[in-house]
């Protein structure tokens, strides 16, 4: 089976040899560090052997659940953010088809499975309360902490809607909580209610999430193969199992983008050529950027969808400020490949394409790229997803997990903390009025007024 692997050919001309060989005694103490678990955030490394050693009940009552949501619900509603979300959305988004939200239930052969909870517009959760309309419906709500605002409000919308429609009993019976095992006001709503709940463990955060109820749920709802998704994660565990910079593309990874950072590479652009691989990036980016933004340091993750974005700013990606690394996600073999079709009088001047394949094309602009961008001065690593199959997904999941834990603790950063997004939710708190943060949206208030006058 092809492997997720990764091409540093293009980096020649930014890191020696001898440098990716002076990290190897570095990544040695890391990876006792995280294997071991001697290192910073150390109760939050149970999605190193999740996929190995996975709640394999809880993974049949999530079937089962998927099972009975696929027969009675023409749409799922899956409410969460953040780690509660991107996962999923990501995966949804890679496994089917790029059309999937317009396709025929009947083509689609699955519940159609929407995101809210991801933001407080009240114009996005308006809309896919219309879109539901009439419809036969399931919630999946979503959140480790049960107190998170964007998701609590947005459930408060969907159960009403589920309430009016199918009368308190049966709407509990719709309602799937995935949440904490015994803390947070989700959990004793589920309980009070009687929603099927699945667990998220303690020892997994939020951007590691996705390969447990948090992600599988929704995944398996939309008709995608959480056993081979799985089987491809557990084939990665096995394979990154290993120190060796020369044969652990994971760690690679990990320490090339540490030794790009210490030479002023600040920015990382995940790049794809593939519109499914765009919600990957909005992943990705959670990943990189709780993992490793912290204590003053750390690379900013941002991304980019090519060829769409060389037309607008490929420019500063070109010419602009040279602290730029690119790592493109390059998708060898795609689900549908198109010729370029013939035309009589070439009017176009198209003709010396004639026969050739759409794919073809796209990967000739990515090789063009890498080596624009290279001579422009920017380092480009690509990984090579073989197929847009479940197993090369579970397999690029870990792949990603276990570079940026290894990256973390190369940068002598905790990577499984994320204290700076506690900061936005109190003041929040504070001006929401909720009760026990009265002073912090007083003092909030108060700043405010003086800033305007
Ligand atoms: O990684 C994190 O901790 C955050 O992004 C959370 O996933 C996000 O805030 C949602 O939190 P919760 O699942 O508690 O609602």
């Amino acid at each position: 089976m092809a492997k997720v692997s990764l091409d540093s050919s293009a980096l020649k001309r930014f890191v020696g040899k001898h440098e990716l060989a002076q990290m190897q005694t570095m990544v040695n103490a890391v990876d006792k560090d995280l294997r071991n678990g001697t290192g910073a955030g150390n109760d939050f490394t149970g999605w190193l052997h999740l996929p190995t050693q996975y709640d394999k009940d809880e993974f049949a009552r999530i079937k089962k659940a998927a099972k009975k949501i696929q027969s009675d619900s023409q749409v799922l509603v899956v409410i969460g953010i953040g780690g509660s979300y991107l996962g999923a959305r990501m995966a949804v988004d890679f496994l089917h088809n790029t059309f999937y939200e317009a396709q025929d239930a009947k083509d689609r052969k699955a519940p159609l499975v929407v995101f809210a909870g991801n933001s407080i517009s009240s114009t996005y959760v308006h809309d896919l309360v219309q879109l539901v309309g009439d419809k036969d419906f399931s919630i999946n709500i979503i959140s480790k902490s049960g107190t998170t605002t964007e998701p609590s409000i947005a459930f408060r919308v969907f159960k009403k809607k589920l309430i009016d429609k199918y009368g308190l009993e049966e709407a509990n019976k719709r309602i799937y909580a995935t949440t904490d095992k015994a803390r947070g006001a989700l959990k004793k709503e589920a309980d009070a209610n009687g929603y099927e709940s699945f667990i998220i463990p303690d020892n997994i955060g939020g951007r590691y999430s996705v390969l447990t109820p948090v992600g599988l749920l929704p995944i398996a709802v939309s008709g995608g193969d959480i056993d081979q998704l799985m089987a491809g994660a557990a084939d990665a565990e096995k394979e990154l199992d290993n120190t060796d910079l020369n044969t652990n593309p994971a760690y690679q990874y990990a320490a090339y983008r540490n030794i790009l950072y210490r030479k002023g590479y600040t920015t990382e652009l995940i790049e794809n050529y593939e519109p499914n691989l765009k919600n990957f990036a909005e992943w990705w980016k959670q990943l990189v950027g709780e993992s490793g933004g912290k204590d003053n340091k750390g690379i900013f993750p941002a991304s980019a969808n090519f060829t769409t974005d060389l037309h607008s700013f490929g420019q500063y990606i070109q010419e602009g400020r040279r602290n730029l690394i690119e790592t493109v996600l390059k998708l060898d073999k795609p689900n549908y490949d198109v010729e370029i079709p013939a035309e009589d009088d070439n009017l176009d001047g198209l003709g010396y394409l004639e026969g050739k394949t759409m794919d073809w094309a796209n990967t000739k602009a990515y090789q063009a790229v890498v080596a624009a961008h290279n001579d422009g001065g920017v380092p480009v690593m690509s990984v090579h997803l073989p197929d847009e199959t479940a197993h090369t997904l579970g397999y690029a999941i870990y792949f990603f997990e276990v570079a940026i834990a290894i990256s973390g603790y190369l940068n002598g950063v905790n990577p499984f903390n994320q204290p700076g997004v506690e900061a936005y939710k109190v003041n929040m708190f504070g001006l929401l009025g909720k009760p026990g943060f009265e002073e912090i949206g007083d003092k909030l208030r108060k700043s405010m007024k003086e800033n305007e006058d």
